[in-house]
């Protein structure tokens, strides 16, 4: 198989921010499609690649796109890439998603800093026999996106958000009852990725970030009909600020 360069650092681009890429200095691109048996994005704003490169000296590897439970993978191949970066050496995972904004002080174009998650897909990635080469039965979740990374990205943007991801499975966007529930149950942001990597990462003990980009407002709160259009195009336009944070930010993970 192909290979990249090593790197200790890994970055997974959410809807509308693959163009992070841009970003790095001395770039390789592996395609998934060059690597047997990885799962393929189907859906629009996912490009489908690893781009290996450097934040000034630091180097990262970036997946350009990922695939969702809804697109009818399993949980378990969901994350096999997470998996497949633990091999690669990878000890830190930036977890990025484009996500509805349920917390009302939250504006289109805010980043999020995900503080926890409700996992409400009905599904886990980790049922099924336990390998304990890989980890432990029974992970412990009260850390899982790392307060110490958190609080680094605090220290370097104090106005990012925090708040907790509420995991669907979708396809469909939540509907405005689903969305108050969320809201009793203490989300701010929702979204359709993320819980299961997450879960996969804690599970082989790689420290963990989560980062939302809120790119509208959550179903039933600004009376327009939400596209997925709209929701890449959000991304886009935050995707300054998320580059900004990304390249100050990842130099200081290890
Ligand atoms: N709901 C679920 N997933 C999403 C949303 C949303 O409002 N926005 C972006 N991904």
């Amino acid at each position: 198989m192909l290979r990249l360069p090593p790197a200790k650092i890994a970055v997974v681009l959410g809807s509308g921010l693959g163009n992070f890429a841009d970003a790095l200095s001395h770039t390789q691109v592996l395609p998934y499609s060059k690597i047997s048996d990885f799962p393929v994005s189907t859906v629009e704003g996912h490009t489908g690649q690893f781009v290996h490169g450097f934040v000034g000296k630091t180097p990262v590897l970036l997946m350009q796109g990922r695939v969702h439970r809804y697109e009818g993978y399993t949980a378990q191949q969901v994350i096999s890439p997470i998996r497949m970066l633990k091999t690669w050496g990878i000890e830190k995972l930036i977890l990025t998603n484009a996500a509805g904004g349920i917390n009302h002080q939250f504006e289109v174009g805010d980043l999020m800093l995900i503080t926890d998650h409700l996992n409400l897909t009905g599904d886990n990635p980790l049922v099924g026999p336990n390998d304990p080469r890989l980890g432990t039965r029974f992970p412990d979740m009260s850390d899982a996106y790392s307060r110490r990374l958190r609080d680094l990205a605090k220290s370097m943007q104090p106005d990012l958000r925090e708040g907790v991801y509420a995991g669907m499975l979708g396809p469909c966007y939540e509907t405005p009852a689903e969305i108050r529930m969320l809201q009793i149950l203490g989300a701010d942001a929702v979204g359709m990725s993320t819980v299961f990597e997450t879960i996969a990462a804690t599970h082989l003990s790689i420290e963990t970030m989560g980062i939302s980009c809120i790119c509208n407002k959550a179903a039933g709160f600004s009376g327009v009909k939400l596209t997925h259009e709209e929701v890449t195009a959000a991304g886009k336009a935050a995707s300054k600020k998320f580059t900004d944070l990304l390249i100050r930010l990842i130099p200081e993970l290890l």
